[in-house]
């Protein structure tokens, strides 16, 4: 199984992202990092272990990062995730204790403990935990399998016109982790457009009939009501699962390789993910961007991590 960390700011999909992790017979969840992003730290830090309560994920370490971006003023998504971060269904009180290491600790001690090429990093959230750590411990940049992360998009917006929320809330971390030479996957938001919880997911989900599914229904339905309101979606996209079904199995998308650099100081432009799509790739090319999923097998990966957690 392949080991991930998964660094996350829970967060609706965040938190299917995390039951897909642990469900799925072919990741071994190492370590869960929280920073702010979608809520502030403390609420998506609450939020990942009350999610951990309900998966019953033990024997995990969880550690909180980063409260703020490393430049910019924090800016949340209350208007998509609600006041708590996970607004909907009735949060459980957390069952484990956070790890005593900061994110960053955690992050760095986990990839240096392990052979090099064993862990691959999952962010699914603004990149400051990530940025830090190879600040502070260089070596991870070559230890590390790869980065796979949702974030950005080579032809769509979602917090402007051209950038992602992700990549916008801390464009300076995004800089540094584009521009170290471990591999990048960017699962973007021409990707994640396509994982739509459609009502025949749903349906698949609701069949599943334990308390963790009924969770994510729950999940879904204030999702939806957001994505209607604010971006104009029929069926809210579940990004961040996305990111995760790749580390399991990459032909669930098509990737092409691109160069991708974080745009830093454009008027109309900031923490635009701009990839230079002309072919070929350069031979040093260390960057790919995800295009088409394939939607059905994609969502039955979520369905049967569902299946296989059962009633904890
Ligand atoms: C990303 O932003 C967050 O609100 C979601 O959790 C996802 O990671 C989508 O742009
Ligand atoms: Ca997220």
């Amino acid at each position: 199984a392949r080991k991930i960390i998964l660094d996350c700011d829970p967060g609706h999909d965040d938190a299917v992202a995390m039951l897909l992790a642990h469900g799925n017979p072919d990741i071994d969840l190492v370590a869960v990092t929280t920073v702010v992003g979608n809520q502030t730290l403390e609420k998506v830090t609450r939020n990942a272990l009350s999610v951990a309560a309900i998966a019953g994920i033990t024997g995990v370490p969880f550690a909180a990062g980063c409260a703020r971006p490393l430049v910019r003023d924090i800016e949340t998504a209350a208007d998509i995730h609600g006041d708590t971060g996970l607004d909907g269904p009735e949060l459980a009180e957390a069952t484990t204790e956070l790890d005593d290491r900061h994110a960053v600790d955690l992050i760095i001690d986990t990839v240096m403990a392990h052979e090099p090429g064993e862990i691959t990093i999952v962010p699914t959230a603004g990149l400051t935990n990530i940025a830090l750590a190879v600040r502070k411990e260089p070596r991870i940049a070559e230890r590390v399998r790869e980065v796979v992360l949702m974030g950005g998009g080579f032809h769509e917006g979602n917090w402007s016109a051209v950038a992602e929320f992700n990549i916008v809330i801390d464009p300076e971390a995004a800089h540094i982790v584009f521009n170290e030479k471990w591999p990048v996957t960017m699962v973007g938001l021409d990707l994640t457009h396509q994982a739509l919880a459609t009502p025949e997911v749903e349906k698949k989900i609701a069949a599943v009939g334990t308390k963790p599914a009924a969770f994510v229904l729950e999940l879904l339905e204030f999702f939806r009501e957001a994505y209607r309101e604010n971006q104009g979606f029929e069926h809210p996209p579940v990004h961040d699962p996305c990111a995760v079904a790749y580390v399991i199995d990459p032909s669930v998308m098509t990737v092409r390789k691109a160069p991708v650099d974080i745009e830093l100081r454009g008027a109309l432009t900031l923490g635009m993910t701009v990839t230079d799509l002309r072919s070929p790739a350069p031979a040093d090319c260390h960057t790919q961007v995800a295009v088409d999923l394939d939607h059905e097998r994609f969502w039955d990966l979520v369905v049967d991590a569902l299946v296989r957690i059962g009633d904890p």
